[in-house]
């Protein structure tokens, strides 16, 4: 599968991600667990993935989790799991060694979804697009509608932007952390405005069927 090298002019180069960085990778595996919130959001995820799907995307896989989910969930199914961290790559591949019918692929987020991975009856992402900036975020919704078969629905779930500063201080005390610690690399957009870009792009059914403090899940079905 080649990628594309061209780079979007609406990428901020001056925007920080840290996620290339193997020790980020590594410190957010041994927390993961930590968040009790995190398994009931993954199960919402999963009851949006169609039962008959055939190819399903994870964008932003990470060490494979969600995609591991999909693949067990849905017998005989083909995923292709996609991340641009070499650490992250590494674990997905050793959970999917014996398991040729996922896929795991370098691929960055701020370039172009390739056309030459074919459609998908599902496109999932969990915690991972908030690390592109917003006009890029908008545009990849784009790019899924169009990798999407007719029908097919695209699962976002999200580390969203609160609506005042009080309430951002307040999930990242539920969650553990504080405004100094708090990841340099989320760029965080509100539930409303990004279920406008799904239904501005031409999504049906789009909604947020699961909302926990900053954690949401947005999805949207491409129309048959
Ligand atoms: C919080 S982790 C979530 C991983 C996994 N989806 C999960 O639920 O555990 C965020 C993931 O997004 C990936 N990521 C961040 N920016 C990315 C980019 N520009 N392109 C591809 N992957 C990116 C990171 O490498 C990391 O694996």
């Amino acid at each position: 599968m080649s990628q594309s090298r061209t780079r979007p002019d609406t990428v901020n180069p001056e925007a920080v991600n840290l996620w290339s960085n193997a020790d980020h990778a590594t410190d957010y595996l041994a927390r993961r667990s930590s968040f009790p919130w995190r398994d009931t959001a993954y199960e919402h995820l999963m009851e949006w993935v169609p039962a008959a799907s055939r190819r399903v995307l994870d964008l932003g896989c990470g060490d494979g989790l969600v995609a591991g989910r999909v693949f067990d969930a849905r017998p005989g199914v083909e995923v292709v799991a996609c991340d641009f961290s070499a650490a992250m790559l590494r674990r997905a591949r050793e959970r999917f060694a014996a398991a040729p019918q996922v896929a795991v692929v370098e691929h960055d987020l701020d370039e172009p979804l390739p056309a030459d991975w074919g459609r998908f009856d599902a496109v999932v992402s969990a915690f991972a697009i908030h690390h592109v900036v917003d006009e890029r975020k908008r545009m990849l919704y784009g790019e899924v509608l169009e990798r999407l078969e007719p029908g097919g629905v695209f699962c976002n779930l999200e580390h969203v932007a609160s609506p005042t500063r009080e309430l951002h201080e307040a999930f990242l005390d539920a969650v553990g952390t504080t405004p100094e610690d708090d990841d340099p690399s989320n760029k965080l957009a509100p539930a409303e405005a990004q279920l406008g870009w799904l239904r501005d792009l031409g999504f049906e059914q789009v909604d947020c069927h699961y909302k926990w403090r900053e954690i949401a899940l947005l999805s949207g079905t491409k129309p048959q």
